[in-house]
């Protein structure tokens, strides 16, 4: 089994380039933001906040996550309930955001995600792939650009969609998100110490995808 790890910040375009790189290698994407964001959904349906330890506890205790994968798209389900058109929202990111700092959350995860690449090669793309998840992956990218450059992404892609956004209020929500990812105490956002860094704030898509590979390719043959 073959293990990318691909970290970065939100909107680096990390998921679109992992779900790519995955398609061109033959291996399954493994997009664990999602796992967190379903978790997060679960909090705000339950009126359970990040203060509230032991109903975060409860809430874990009984909740049933599994991954599957559909024509090699990953589907979450959430107690049987596949919640992957309901994990997008602002408010289930900032949720995810705050519970992916409580070290329950994180503990409940993990195992999970090992088990993914254990029984598969894959692309996993998240904040501490690299560094905690899967310390031994034999090529890690942390993939980032800067905080305007992925704003101006986001910004389009939602104003594409016929989405009413100011762009202030964008820039401001991934520098908040860039802060709690990479400030919390476990497991913070960081760049793995053999991690090759893959910086796309001058690149489309197109280059962007070019360099991941010619990186991913290169620390793969090593
Ligand atoms: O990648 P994303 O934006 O879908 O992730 C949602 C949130 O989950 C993000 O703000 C941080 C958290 N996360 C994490 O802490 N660790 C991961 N491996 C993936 C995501």
């Amino acid at each position: 089994m073959i293990a990318v790890a691909i970290d970065g910040p939100a909107g680096a375009g990390k998921s679109t380039l992992a779900r790519r790189l995955a398609k061109h290698k033959g291996f399954i994407y493994v997009d664990t933001g999602a796992l967190y964001r379903a978790i997060g959904l679960k909090m705000i349906r339950n009126g359970v906040g990040c203060d509230d330890l032991s109903a975060v506890e409860n809430l874990l205790a009984n909740t049933e996550l599994d991954i599957r994968f559909i024509d090699g798209e990953q589907v979450v389900m959430l107690d049987n309930e596949n919640v992957n058109g309901l994990i997008r929202t602002p408010e289930v990111s900032m949720m995810a955001s705050d519970c992916s700092a409580l070290p329950v959350v994180r503990a409940f995860l993990l195992d999970m995600q090992r088990n993914l690449a254990k029984r598969n090669s894959v692309v996993m793309d998240g904040r501490d792939i690299g560094t905690v998840v899967l310390p031994d992956a034999k090529v890690k990218i942390f993939l980032t650009a800067s905080a305007v450059a992925r704003a101006e992404r986001r910004y389009k892609e939602l104003t594409e969609k016929g989405m009413k956004v100011d762009f202030d209020e964008v820039l401001k929500d991934i520098e908040q998100r860039d802060y709690n990812d990479s400030h919390r105490a476990i497991a913070p956002l960081k760049q793995a110490d053999d991690a090759a860094l893959v910086d796309t704030t001058e690149l489309d898509l197109e280059e962007s995808f070019e360099l991941l590979l010619k990186t991913v390719n290169t620390l793969a043959e090593e």
